[in-house]
């Protein structure tokens, strides 16, 4: 069975989308972040602080790699995973990868309470998430199979969006 990689922006509702999915579909959850925070025994923000970012893309991509050999799991992705080519080509090949997008100013409605996100903290507004998400457009829609846009739709509209998406032909 292919895996299923859900792609965006920090905060879009990638792991809250991939645990719907996964308990409706009967299918292994892979939370990227979480695997590899309990992997490391730290934060993200630890792993950040201690390593720097170049380190968690190494964990990021071992990772990927790590799941593209299996199958069958409902996979959210960490918002930078697919800025390495290597990573999206993993991807690729054992899956189809759902970008989910919305506005900046949904996602800073949806993350500016949180310290958890290395990237944010300290730039924790609408002008840097907007001019980040931007210089990373190219890459989220250059990986994307399918693009669900979440602004203003229920959980269960982008669960179905995605089912009738990935699923239908399975
Ligand atoms: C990152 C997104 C985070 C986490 C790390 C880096 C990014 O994951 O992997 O802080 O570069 O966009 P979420 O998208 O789950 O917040």
């Amino acid at each position: 069975m292919r895996n299923v990689f859900l792609i965006g922006f920090m905060g879009v509702g990638k792991s809250t989308i991939a645990k719907i999915l996964a308990r409706e579909l009967q299918r292994e959850l892979i939370e990227m972040d979480e695997t590899i925070e309990a992997e490391a025994g730290m934060s993200i923000s630890d792993i950040f602080a201690q390593f720097g970012e170049a380190h968690f893309r190494d964990l990021e991509s071992a990772l990927v790699e790590r799941i593209a050999s299996r199958g069958g799991a409902i996979v959210s992705c960490g918002g930078g995973a697919v800025l390495r080519r290597e990573n999206v080509e993993c991807m690729k090949k054992s899956g189809k990868i759902i970008f989910l997008s919305a506005t900046p100013e949904t996602i800073y409605e949806r993350v500016h309470h949180s310290t958890k996100r290395p990237l944010l903290n300290g730039n924790m507004n609408v002008e840097y998430i907007k001019g980040l998400m931007e210089r990373r457009r190219e890459s989220y829609e250059a990986a994307a199979d399918v693009v669900i846009s979440t602004d203003g739709k229920w959980k269960s509209q982008i669960v179905n969006e995605i089912v009738d998406n990935c699923f239908s032909e399975e």
